[in-house]
């Protein structure tokens, strides 16, 4: 098969890309596209057929539900039941926007594309190519990222079409995505909300809505090894092809450790990198350095987090190392992602 390319920026819609796109899906094909968080790798929801062709593309585990998009928020009502009313409070606050939630499944909704759940992930993307897309695609659209399984989620279109050329009909490239990072998943069908996945929209920000938010407690912990909430959680994921090292402890200390590290790699012959702000640029010497932005901004970091990966992976660095960041707002999830890539590989600096 020849997957399609075609550029579509949300300021200017292509149409008849979308058009094109959503032919695709209604005929039982598979597009990617962009939303604001990262590439989705989209199929008809309400299809069985179309979701096992998604695990395929993708190597996933088919025990591994996939979110379904929707374009209007009262399509939530067809593909969930006894939908509980934080629902409403939450689609008004953050829809359209890097949110899913999971809400008990409808009928119509095949167990092929919840991994043989009951639940069913819905989520309104905050894009306009998303948007258009979905609409012309019938309106329920299965995406998981569209990266091959375990691989760092793609930000780029260029990378969609490293892990998908040849598995995927169409890409649409609507260019760099603005957040870098998945949505949250918060679970609506326990009593107190549970937190699955950190993301963009946080645990103070779905707090201030609806009260008590509880996180995954498998999520942060390095040393829980329960089984996560969210199949998906589970697997080792973002993984680069290297040795990725955090480093907690006091900055000075952090440097100072990062810096021996580096060294004891390069004389033992391996090829060093490590991901730092701007202000820290100067301090290593290795042989790739990632600069990620301001050391305060945290979405800059979100955004740069999974290119850096992948460009790591295309230098064939082998030992990497990052300072731990902050776990507060948007530091939550990004520091869930590191810790995967890492493969909760986290030493502390003492100094
Ligand atoms: O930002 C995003 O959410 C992106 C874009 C494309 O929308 N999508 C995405 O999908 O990250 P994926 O498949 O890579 O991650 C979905 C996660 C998995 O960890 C999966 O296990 C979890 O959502 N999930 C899906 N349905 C679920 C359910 N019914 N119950 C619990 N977890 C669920
Ligand atoms: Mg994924």
């Amino acid at each position: 098969m020849q997957t399609k390319w075609v550029i579509c920026p949300k300021e200017t819609i292509d149409k008849e890309a979308i058009c094109q796109a959503g032919e695709i899906i209604r005929s039982g094909g598979l597009v990617a596209f962009p939303t604001e968080t990262v590439y989705g790798l989209g199929g008809d929801a309400l299809s069985p057929d179309s979701s096992r062709k998604i695990y395929a593309a993708k190597g996933r585990p088919s025990d591994n539900p996939l979110i379904v998009h929707i374009c209007r928020v009262e399509d939530m009502k067809k593909i969930a039941v006894d939908i509980p009313r934080q629902a409403y409070v939450l689609a008004e606050h953050f829809w359209p926007g890097p949110l899913t939630m999971i809400l008990k499944k409808a009928e119509i909704v095949p167990k092929e594309t919840t991994g043989g759940l009951d639940t069913v992930a819905v989520r309104l993307p905050d894009h306009e190519v998303a948007q258009a897309f979905i609409e012309q695609a019938g309106g329920f659209v299965a995406a998981p990222s569209a990266n091959v399984s375990g691989r760092p989620s793609p930000t780029l279109a260029k990378y969609v079409y490293e892990d998908m050329n040849g598995k995927i009909e169409m890409l649409l490239d609507g260019g760099q995505v603005g957040i870098g990072v998945e949505s949250t998943i918060i679970d609506l069908t326990e009593d107190i909300p549970v937190i699955l996945r950190p993301g963009h929209v946080t645990q103070e920000m779905l707090q201030q809505v609806l009260g008590e938010v509880c996180l995954d407690p498998t999520m942060l912990d390095v040393t829980n090894t329960e089984a996560p909430k969210a199949p998906g959680m589970k697997y080792r994921h973002y993984a680069p092809q290297g040795e990725l090292t955090i480093v907690t402890g006091d900055p000075a200390a952090v440097s100072d450790k990062i810096k021996q590290l580096l060294l004891e790699d390069s004389k033992n012959g391996r090829k060093t990198g490590v991901i730092v702000s701007r202000q820290d640029e100067h301090l290593y010497d290795a042989d790739s350095v990632k600069v990620t932005g301001d050391r305060e901004d945290m979405a800059a970091v979100a955004r740069s987090l999974f290119r850096i990966l992948r460009e790591f992976d295309e230098e064939q660095i082998e030992c990497m190392y990052v300072q731990a960041f902050p776990q507060d707002g948007i530091g939550q999830a990004v520091m869930n992602r590191m810790l995967k890539a890492a493969g909760h590989k986290i030493i502390e600096a003492k100094e």
